[in-house]
């Protein structure tokens, strides 16, 4: 039986990467999607794919999350299409690497701007259509350095730290709505943000991964659906670490 049927989902950062693998998952379980991406154009592949894949319902939207404004807007056509939204995905997230005394306020700014306003404005608009639903989900996606730090990624780590807190917060104020608030921390995984990294940085990664490879989207998406489904119901305030023991 699919975890998710009848559950409607909004993932930002839909187009590419992590979001479109937890948006195919969702639509594997039977979830009807709200994708968002900065494009309208940029969520067409991913539409396509839940599509086949047998997603009840597809809605695209462009959105930047740094706006409050637009998440409002885009919150409030997704809870009319999709009558309700159980579960939120801040996945959209971007990083702007250097050392800190290299580090410019732009720089700093764009990274918190997305990576933590962004996340704070889409379940500030969300948070009565997951209050309503009987299964609300809010699972945001940070990153292992949000906990351990990490040298030249010192705005990203602090986005994704924050991020950390905000959801524990967030968990705190809706438990009594029955809304779980997540996080998930993945650890090194093969997509566009990773694949500019220098090669031997990577090696030197893949060193200490556990389990001995690189992760994948997939891997992620899985950790996703799980936090979404029913099985997962009496789990709330908690980090997530998929990253095959990297920070073990
Ligand atoms: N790849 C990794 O190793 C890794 C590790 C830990 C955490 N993460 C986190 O996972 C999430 C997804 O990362 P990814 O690796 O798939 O990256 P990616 O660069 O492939 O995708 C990022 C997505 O975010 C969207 N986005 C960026 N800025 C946006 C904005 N202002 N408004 C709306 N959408 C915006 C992009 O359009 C894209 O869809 C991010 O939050 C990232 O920080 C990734």
């Amino acid at each position: 039986m699919p975890t998710l049927n009848g559950r409607k989902a909004l993932i930002t950062g839909a187009s590419r990467g992590i979001g479109r693998a937890i948006a195919e998952a969702f639509a594997r379980e039977g979830a009807a999607l709200a994708l968002i991406a900065t494009a309208l154009e940029k969520t067409n592949e991913t539409a396509q794919r839940c599509k086949e894949i047998g997603a009840p319902k597809v809605m695209q939207f462009a959105l930047d999350v740094r706006s409050s404004a637009e998440c409002d807007r885009v919150i409030k056509e997704a809870t009319a299409g999709l009558d309700g939204i159980d579960i939120v995905v801040n996945n959209a997230g971007v990083t702007k690497d250097n050392l800190l005394m290299r580090l410019t306020d732009q720089d700093y700014d764009a990274v918190l701007d997305t990576n933590l306003r962004g996340a704070f404005n889409i379940t500030r608009a969300a948070c009565r259509p997951l209050m309503k639903s009987k299964a609300g989900r809010l699972i945001n996606i940070a990153s292992v350095v949000g906990m351990t730090g990490n040298a030249g990624q010192a705005n990203y780590a602090a986005s994704k730290g924050g991020l950390i807190a905000f959801t524990k917060s967030v968990a705190k104020e809706l438990s009594g709505r029955g809304v779980t608030a997540n996080v998930i921390a993945p650890g090194f995984i093969e997509t566009d943000m990773t694949a500019g990294l220098d090669p031997k940085v990577k090696e030197g990664v893949l060193k200490e991964i556990l389990l001995g490879r690189l992760g994948k989207p997939e891997d992620i998406a899985a950790a996703a659906a799980y936090l979404a489904s029913d099985a997962a119901g009496y789990i709330t305030a908690q980090v997530l670490v998929v990253d095959g023991g990297l920070t073990a």
